[in-house]
Parts: C-alpha cells; structure tokens; sequence
C-alpha cells in the first residue's frame, strides 16, 4: 500500500469537485480523483444549460418554479440559498471564461420544462462540457492542485467519525490517502441501470462507502427519468444519448405513434416522462417521437450542433424527421445527507453534486439547477472546510490505519459499494427492480 498526505481529498473531477477545489485557498495541497479519466463525468454531458435567477423580481418565481417540480418535497432554506446565489456563480463562471451564448453582451436565456420564464443560460447545447473545459484547465494548471485519472476510490478511513481520507485502487496498487479534510463529489447512479443517460462508470460509488459506515443518506426513492433519450438501435454506447429539454423549450413538440400530441411538453419532467410511459404502454410502440423540423434547418443546426450532428450520425435528420424518444433514468435527488455546506454525518467529511442530498430538488429536480446545485453548494462546501481545517488531520498525519487492502479486496469493496446502492434503491423502489444491473 503506498500512503501519500494532503490536505483536501476530492473524489469526483466533475462541476462539484472541480469548482470545490477552485475555492479553496490555494496554500492547500489538493488531491483530486476521478474513476476514470477526468471528463468521464455527468458534468461533461449536461446540455440543457444553468438555471439562474433573472434578477429581485425574479426570487419567488425561481423558487416557485423548483418547489413545484420537487412536489414541495425540497427543502425550502436549500432552494433558497440556490436561488439567491445562482447570479454570484454565473456571474464567476462568466468572467472565468466559459462561452456562454450572449447577445449585445448579454446572456442568452431559454427555457425548459417546469420553468414560468426563460432563465437558463447556455452554451448551444454542449454547456456542461464547456464549463467543464474552462474549469478543468484553470484546476489543472493550479500547482496545488494534484488530479490523479483511473484512481477509483473504495473505502472511507474512519476514526471516531473522523474522515481521514481514504483508499483507491490507483496504478496496480493500493493508495492509502490521508487528509484533513474530504470531500466526495462522485456523482449520481445511473451506471446501475440498464437505460440511463448518464456516464456507465458512475455507479453510486461515494454513496455506497458512506452508507455501509452507518453515516446517513437520504431519499433514495427519488430517481429522475428523463422524458427524452434518443431510442435507437444504431449506438454503440452503453449509455442513451440525450435530447436535451431545451428542445422542447424552444418549440419541439411531443406525438404518439399516431402522430398525436398527448401532454403539455414544458411540464416538470416527471410528469413528462408519466405520460410518455403511458403513451408507450397504451400504443405498444417503443418510444414517442420530437419534432422540431418546423424551426428550419440553419436554426437548429445553430441552436442545437451536437444533437444535429450526432442525430445524423444515427441516420436521424432532426431537420426532417422526428426523433424517437423514451424516457431512460437520469439524475438521482437522493443521496449522501448534507446541511447547507455540504456537512455529512461524519467529521471532515463533506459531500456535493449529484451524490449529495441537500433536499433542495424535493422529489424531482427542475430543468438546469444540476450544475447550478454543483457550483453554490461545493463552493459553499470550500468556504467551511477552510474554516474547519484543524490541526485535527494534522495530529493524525502519521497515524497508519489498520486495515490493509491488496487489489482483489479493493475490488471486491468497490462491488460491495455498487451491491449496497442496488440494495438501497431496491428496498425503496420495487418497481425498478428490473431496471438495475446484476453486478
Ligand atoms: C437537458 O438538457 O434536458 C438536461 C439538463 C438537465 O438535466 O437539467
């Protein structure tokens, strides 16, 4: 087992774990981890774009708009922090440079289900994948920063619910990380199902190793699918590609096999996605179908390049024909309970993003507030932990953990970490039994 030491374990190299890390006063040493290679993240996939508040007048429709579509299960202190700090964070993202769309200098919104008016700022249709370029290379490039690709977090090191960092599987061997502080940002579950939008490799991980040490998680019945992936035959991936919401935000309309429009395509998804699987179930077709031909072709292909192109590449010409689309799960709302600032159970241990569970997406998120739920809460996260870094991890610097793992026993924790979010989410949603994965 080799040991290294730091100061702030990161564990996801997604919007949360990037822009927690960015925060942090940089006299921390950081170490960053990603399962896989560092862009092998939701993050990297998000469409749509970034909620934000327009402005004041703007507070309780925003609020409003995320209570509804959560079912007035979130909770309301969670929505309104996000609500409030959502312009601070644009406003950062924007003058570190990601290419929001703009016009006279100013954003571009558009609209997606479950909002009252247009206030997502994008970039065309591959927002996550910007923000996480702009974000990948300023943390990449910052000296105290240290991001360690294919480095597959298992274990959590525990002493008196104290998290002393943790152990991965990283180069063949066994890295036995000791830090003051940990944060886990490792994103959603959707690599536990057989249809999911999501990248396969995210598989609950975080929420798993926290879970099996008894440190709480929250509303695992509360998993998100999402009204529109693409049905088709010809991917090779083994995830859905998605058809972003803000297609329908701008027009696209929903039909049945008969070429019927059978619900309002800009309700909270959901809801969407209730009348998409009934439509399925009554008419026997696999899937129902988009149509946004009637916007002409430069627009969409202006609009929407990757969904355009990537259509093509099916055989799907978005400009003439309709996309076959079926729900398919997408984000999970659940997960690791954490207050305002990211604070789990356990001492030193915080979590962000997608694994996190703030409740502020109740029981089902609203269009855009992922990556806006990333940044205010892991920044928020960043905040305390600088607070809360105390001689604490110093004084257990060289303390050596007695538990000792070769590789075979990493994997088999890590299986163990994917079986407990199956059974978790078994326990709380029977009817999605025949959706999951056998491990
Ligand atoms: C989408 O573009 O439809 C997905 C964005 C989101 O998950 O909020």
């Amino acid at each position: 087992m080799r040991k290294i030491n730091t100061d702030v374990l990161i564990v996801g190299t997604g919007v949360a774990g990037l822009y927690c890390a960015l925060n942090l006063n940089r006299k921390y040493h950081v170490t960053m981890l990603s399962k896989k290679s560092a862009d092998e993240c939701n993050t990297y996939l998000a469409q749509g774009g970034i909620s934000v508040c327009l402005n004041k007048f703007d507070v309780d429709s925003f609020m409003n708009d995320t209570m509804n579509a959560g079912m007035q299960l979130n909770d309301k202190d969670a929505v309104k922090t996000l609500v409030l700090e959502s312009m601070e964070n644009i406003d950062l993202l924007d003058r570190l440079g990601v290419p929001f769309n703009k016009i006279n200098n100013g954003f571009v919104y558009t609209k997606e289900g479950g909002h009252e008016k247009n206030r997502i700022v994008h970039c065309d249709d591959i927002t996550g994948k910007e923000v996480f370029n702009t974000l990948y290379s300023i943390v990449k490039s910052l000296p105290n920063v240290e991001i360690l690709e294919n480095a597959e977090m298992f274990d959590l090191n525990l002493v008196n619910n104290l998290c002393l960092g943790g152990y991965s599987i990283y180069e063949k061997e066994i890295l036995y990380i000791v830090a003051k502080i940990t944060l886990i940002a490792s994103g959603g579950v959707g690599g536990l199902f057989k249809n999911s939008t999501n990248q396969p490799c995210l598989t609950g991980d975080g929420i798993g190793m926290v879970n099996r040490e008894s440190i709480k998680v929250s509303s695992m019945e509360h998993i998100q699918f999402h009204p529109t992936a693409l049905l088709t035959d010809k991917s090779s991936s083994k995830r859905r590609f998605l058809i972003s919401e803000a297609l329908r935000g701008e027009g696209a309309l929903l039909h049945n096999s008969e070429g019927e429009r059978f619900v309002d395509e800009l309700l909270p998804r959901n809801v969407v996605a209730a009348a998409i699987f009934k439509e399925i179930g009554k008419t026997g077709s696999p899937c129902v179908y988009l149509d946004i031909s009637h916007k002409g072709r430069e627009n969409i292909r202006k609009r929407f390049p990757k969904i355009y192109f990537q259509c093509l590449e099916y055989g799907i010409d978005i400009a003439k024909d309709r996309i076959p689309v079926a729900p398919s799960q997408h984000y999970l709302m659940g997960g690791i309970s954490v207050d305002l600032f990211g604070r789990t159970g356990a001492n030193n241990l915080y979590a962000a993003g997608e694994c996190a569970c703030t409740g502020v997406h109740g029981g089902n998120r609203l269009a855009s507030n992922s990556l806006l739920e990333c940044l205010v809460f892991s920044r928020r996260a960043a905040s305390d932990m600088m607070k809360s870094i105390t001689s604490v991890g110093e004084a257990y610097k060289d303390y050596i953990s007695d538990k000792v793992f070769s590789i075979e026993d990493g994997h088999e924790v890590s299986r163990k970490n994917r079986l407990e979010v199956i059974r978790m989410i078994k326990e709380v949603r029977k009817d999605l039994e025949n959706e999951l994965v056998d491990c």
